[in-house]
């Protein structure tokens, strides 16, 4: 049975999740289409968007766009041709990311300026543009993922956790800033999760299996709607969030390039 209303031809609630060819972000989607909203998918892979989104249409009535885009580029001018185009977006999901697991004396600087480009710049115009347009509508939800690797330095992922410091410490400032006009920004510090993440960050290094991300993305619909900047989840990064306020940066570093070398 499906519950979703219709206004004016159009679904009365719509997420954009970007990232959501794979991983967390495919999660994500289907967990948002299961509590019948709609859904804007970028990626830059256009075949596995297509495939997302004929598997979630067998299962549910919703409205999918799926736009194949490389979030490193244009970014300001693309966030705007979005919101010109969409009147009904509640959820914005700032998913997508990147890592490189190396010594910064390997780091190839093309990727080194993705991953700023992608982790932090797209990130913070889309947050930046959708402010304004849910402040408009008087509500609106900005919920952009992070990760443990925010909470400390990390030797041998170095730019990785620095840009998720980022990411945690910017979306904490403006929930502050957007609170009053009922617009919330969340930052998720998540742990580990059992994606290609690490694949794509070429880790040599075998770490323990994560979580699964359709447990995280379930956690992370469950708690959308809090009013906290700053969200942290699973056992070991609450854990991990204790230890980096009680043990020294230089231990807690030198203990994750240990296990990254
Ligand atoms: N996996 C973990 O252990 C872990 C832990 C904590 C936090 N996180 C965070 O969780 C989020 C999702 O990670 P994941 O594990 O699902 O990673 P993943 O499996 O590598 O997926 C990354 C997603 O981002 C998309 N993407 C990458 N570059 C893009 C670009 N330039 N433009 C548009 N889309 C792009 C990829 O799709 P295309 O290749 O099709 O573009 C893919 O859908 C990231 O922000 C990551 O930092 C991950």
């Amino acid at each position: 049975m499906y519950f979703v209303i219709i206004i004016n031809g159009d679904t009365m609630k719509r997420v954009l999740i970007t990232g959501a060819s794979q991983g967390l972000g495919l999660a994500l989607a289907k967990k948002y289409a299961s509590m019948g909203y709609s859904l804007i998918l970028i990626s830059r892979n256009k075949e596995e968007l297509e495939k997302l989104k004929k598997e979630v249409l067998k299962e549910y009535r919703i409205d999918i766009d799926i736009i194949p885009y490389d979030l490193t580029k244009e970014i300001v001018n693309f966030s705007k041709e979005i919101l010109n185009s969409y009147s009904n977006i509640e959820v914005l999901i700032n998913n997508a990311g990147m890592g490189i697991a190396d010594s910064i004396l390997y780091h190839d600087p093309i990727d080194e300026e993705k991953l700023i480009d992608l982790n932090i710049k797209a990130l913070t115009i889309l947050s930046m543009e959708f402010a304004k347009y849910f402040k408009e509508k008087g509500y609106g939800r900005i919920i952009n993922i992070s990760s443990v690797g925010s909470m400390m330095p990390g030797a041998y992922i170095s730019s990785y956790y620095a840009s998720k410091a980022y990411v945690s410490s910017f979306t904490y400032s403006i929930n502050l800033e957007l609170k009053q006009y009922n617009v919330y920004a969340i930052a998720f510090n998540l742990p580990r999760m059992d994606t290609d993440f690490d694949l794509h960050a070429k880790r040599k290094s075998k770490l323990k299996k994560g979580k699964n991300p359709m447990v995280i993305a379930d956690k992370i619909y469950k708690k959308m709607n809090s009013k906290k900047g700053i969200m942290n989840i699973g056992l070991s990064t609450k854990l991990m969030n204790l230890f980096s306020h009680l043990l020294p940066k230089s231990l807690i570093s030198k203990c994750i390039g240990s296990k990254l070398r």
